[in-house]
């Protein structure tokens, strides 16, 4: 069985006072629900002070990015053992980092070893651009993020990565992809490629979460389907009563 799981990628919002009180009326909120992981993940700024109103919840925390070094001369960049000290979840390659920022599977694969090197979870995003859907390439293109992107890591279970199918063309655009598309996406190809890469034990065990405009009106929908455990949420984790409404979903998942 795996556990479903829900997480909160704030992207550039909020600043740390507003994170604070946000996160002071989430808690208690995303507290009664249980059964359910619940990841927040803050930018950089505020991961310090929310690390502090987490503690003794069991609400944790993630960052959005970060660097594969553990240290060094890379200015403005965040590194994996900074971010140790403060959270469990790191996203790793989300499609705003490889569309704005350069990312590449080859960093993003650089990355997933240096998470898993030093004690993080690493949220691996995969999706499919307009284009590459319209064409009619979404396996062949998520096939190869997924190897690439995990290429030549060992996993002690399945439980030491998140995988989270994004199609880039619903991201923000209220325009989601539907549960049976997504759901197909996940079995035939993630957990095919994760089973030719890991076994079928670990390609069974992985937490898959599908993202792109969940609401708390669709969320249920997806978390309806055998391999859909759960959602990586942008626009309606801004919100207390919108998040707290997608995590009540997935305890019925
Ligand atoms: P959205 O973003 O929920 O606003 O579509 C999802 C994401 O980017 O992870």
């Amino acid at each position: 069985m795996r556990k479903p799981f829900v997480a909160g990628n704030w992207k550039m919002h909020k600043t740390v006072t507003e994170a604070r009180h946000f996160v002071s009326e989430l808690v208690p909120a995303l507290q009664v629900i249980e059964g359910v992981d619940r990841v927040i993940c803050p930018p950089f700024p505020s991961l310090l002070a929310v690390a502090a109103l987490l503690e003794g919840t069991d609400v944790q925390l993630g960052a959005q990015n970060m660097h594969w070094e553990a240290s060094g001369a890379f200015t403005g960049e965040v590194s994996p053992t900074m971010l140790a000290e403060l959270c469990q979840y790191v996203i790793i390659g989300h499609s705003e980092r490889r569309t704005y920022f350069g990312e590449t599977d080859e960093t993003v694969n650089r990355k997933m070893h240096s998470a898993l090197t030093y004690n993080l979870t690493p949220i691996l995003c995969v999706g499919e651009t307009l284009e590459q859907y319209e064409a009619g390439q979404t396996r062949e293109v998520v096939f190869r993020q997924i190897k690439l992107g995990l290429a030549d890591l060992e996993l002690s279970d399945g439980n030491a990565i998140v995988v989270a199918y994004e199609p880039i063309w619903a991201i923000g655009t209220g325009r989601a992809s539907t549960a049976d598309a997504a759901n197909a996406v996940i079995s035939d190809v993630i957990r095919v490629a994760l089973a030719e890469m890991f076994g079928d034990e670990i390609a069974q065990a992985v937490r898959v979460l599908y993202g792109g405009s969940v609401k708390g009106n669709n969320a249920a929908e997806f978390f309806s389907q055998p391999d859909i455990d759960g959602a990586l949420v942008g626009g309606a984790c801004l919100k207390v009563g919108d998040f707290t409404q997608i995590v009540q979903a997935a305890t019925r998942s």
